[in-house]
């Protein structure tokens, strides 16, 4: 990005809404300084005993075109190719490893993982900066980050360090911990983490008696009322427990994005309680089904239903969609019912929440929030707020176009026009510009894209002078001289570059991997700490980059194998034989041998 134009973007960033109109539907987020969640809440907590139904009659009364209009949108798409893009052939060189790139980012895995090793081996989670560990509960460590590693090592082939961490599994894991752990991420990552070596491995017990005793003593949290799981789960004594602020939600994302790794764990041992448990949540929430399609952040684990709350893509629903995609994957298609659910959720995405910026056209998704009003109306709030989050959604909507939406099995890479519906084109569309919009949003001072991207809208008060040369984002409550917000973080996601592996997969276009190499030299310019690891930055528009001391365990589960497998040989794992979790832990497609009334209904 040139000075001047980062010179503009950042004006703008400083320009308050002048917006008089107090009425319009999309409007900037003002409470949303530090994330959407607590002002979700707030209103749940007021709404909360408005019948359901006022809220979605409202909602569609005042968005009733919102589906044609979608639809309309997306014509201009249309070309005259038979082709999304320039065909390949298998074998061909741009499915060739680019084997100085990808040895590349296994020198930076090698720089994250020695790091940690040295300093903090064992502990949950690293500090760079300082050199050192800690753990998530006073109880003791659980293997948070050499479990979420481990499977890369087996990936990316470091039989060295790979031995030392199965070392630490099988002498010193110990999940007897007396604490209480998110259910969430310590599915995905410690069981996905698990299961996936198991399989990598060649069928190392160790991981699998591992992962059994770990789901053990996940299971209680699934005896609730609407058999919704709790949010968190105490290790050592077996027992779910809520989350602490408000004891009766949970988010959407954290109870369906359980599935893939308890249903591999049923399929590998046999035993069905695994599998009813999580499949039982999914028809909990198909049964939720509000009348337009679309999932609210939060449901009541008592009653099964979902609550007036913030409708999006970004944090607390993202991997809601993902994993409906993915479930279909993950049974070789076997079970019918995830598509259908799929296909009605990706419809009422693009009838409400996929918007185009007014200037540069840049295709988005917007939150909807829900508002009461003095008359005990409630009416949903249209914001234009996407989260970094959001960024796998593009690549995942490309990918299930090429299942849910083809008309043959497999497609062409890039499919032909004549291999998808018209809902599939729909999807493609949506998602390689949901995949430019994400890069768009790296055009920022460090080349990294902030945590939450705000997009203009007609209404913004725009001055003149920036009409011909207009910025379609920006980073909000960004102020020079001020602590940046929490927004403009950037700490180390994976979601852009899930993105772009699954989109230069499915269409061999080199962009993809030209991006993700920019990226990758941006991570190693701005968040590489040089006595080793890798840093959070706190403002992607600042050089040099502050740091904060912390190094996600996602970098190596996540980041650096989507990195590592952009640059691979497309047979490493090839899309069609492996389904990746929402931690990118790859787990092989199989068919079920369990049927369910359900799956199949
Ligand atoms: C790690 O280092 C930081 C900063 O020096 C310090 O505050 C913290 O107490 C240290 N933690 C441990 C577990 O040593
Ligand atoms: C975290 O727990 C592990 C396992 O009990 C232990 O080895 C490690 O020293 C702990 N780390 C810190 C910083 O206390
Ligand atoms: C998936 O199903 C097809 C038949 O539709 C079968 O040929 C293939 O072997 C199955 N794959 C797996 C991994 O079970």
């Amino acid at each position: 990005m040139s000075d001047s134009a980062l010179r503009k973007r950042k004006k703008q960033t400083e320009t308050k809404s002048k917006s008089q109109k107090s009425n319009v539907q999309e409007t900037r987020n003002e409470d949303s300084e530090l994330g959407i969640d607590t002002s979700a809440v707030v209103w749940y907590t007021k709404i909360a005993s408005i019948p359901l139904l006022l809220a979605l009659g409202v909602f569609l009364y005042f968005n009733p075109s919102a589906i044609t209009d979608a639809v309309n949108a997306f014509l201009g798409f249309e070309s005259e190719e038979d082709t999304f893009g320039v065909p390949g052939v298998s074998g061909d060189a741009r499915f060739i490893a680019d084997v100085e790139k990808r040895d590349a980012v296994v020198e930076a895995f090698k720089h994250a993982w020695r790091a940690y090793e040295r300093d903090a081996m064992g502990s949950d989670e690293y500090h760079p900066v300082s050199q050192n560990g800690s753990n998530l509960t006073e109880a003791g460590g659980i293997g948070y980050t050499v479990i979420d590693s481990i499977d890369s090592m087996l990936v990316m082939g470091l039989d060295e360090d790979y031995k030392k961490a199965r070392q630490w599994i099988e002498t010193k894991l110990d999940f007897d911990r007396d604490a209480e752990f998110s259910t969430f991420e310590t599915t995905i990552r410690l069981l996905g983490g698990l299961l996936s070596a198991y399989h990598l491995s060649g069928n190392d017990p160790l991981y699998l008696d591992r992962a059994i005793d770990l789901a053990d003593r996940i299971l209680p949290v699934f005896e609730t009322d609407s058999g919704l799981p709790m949010s968190k789960v105490n290790l050592a004594q077996r027992k779910g427990a809520p989350n602490d602020e408000f004891p009766n939600l949970v988010t959407t994302a954290e109870v369906a994005t359980l599935q893939l790794e308890f249903r591999y764990l049923s399929h590998l041992t046999g035993k069905e309680e695994y599998w009813t448990k999580v499949e039982h949540v999914m028809k909990t929430i198909k049964d939720a089904r509000m009348p337009h399609g679309l999932a609210s952040i939060y449901m009541d684990v008592e009653t099964g239903k979902f609550v007036p709350s913030a409708i999006r893509l970004g944090s607390r629903s993202d991997s809601y969609y993902e994993y409906l995609l993915k479930q279909y994957i993950q049974t070789n298609y076997t079970e019918r019912v995830y598509k259908d659910m799929y296909d009605d959720a990706i419809q009422a995405v693009h009838g409400h929440l996929i918007k185009k910026s007014p200037y540069a056209r840049m295709t988005y998704t917007s939150e909807l929030i829900p508002e009461q009003h003095s008359n005990g109306q409630l009416s949903w709030r249209l914001t234009p707020k996407q989260d970094h989050f959001v960024c796998f959604f593009g690549g995942s909507l490309m990918l299930g176009a090429t299942i849910t939406g083809a008309t043959v099995e497999p497609v062409s890479v890039p499919p032909k026009k004549s291999e998808l519906t018209e809902i599939g084109t729909r999807d493609w569309h949506t998602g390689t510009a949901l995949v430019k919009t994400c890069w768009d949003t790296h055009d920022t001072a460090t080349g990294l894209a902030p945590e939450v991207v705000h997009f203009r809208i007609p209404e913004d008060d725009i001055d003149s002078a920036n009409q011909h040369t207009p910025v379609d984002w920006y980073i909000k409550g960004a102020r020079p001289g001020e602590f940046p917000p929490y927004d403009a973080r950037y700490i180390l996601r994976p979601e852009t570059i899930e993105s772009l592996f699954l989109a230069f997969r499915l269409t061999g276009d080199v962009k993809y991997r030209e991006w993700g190499w920019s990226i990758f030299q941006a991570i190693e310019r701005h968040c590489k700490v040089e006595t080793g690891g890798y840093a959070s930055i706190i403002n992607v528009d600042e050089v040099p980059s502050r740091k904060e001391d912390k190094m996600e365990t996602f970098l190596m589960s996540e980041t650096l194998k989507y990195l590592y497998l952009l640059f691979e040989d497309a047979n490493v794992l090839p899309l069609d034989k492996y389904v990746l979790n929402t931690e990118a832990h790859p787990l092989p497609i199989f068919t079920p041998t369990i049927h369910t009334q359900f799956a199949n209904s």
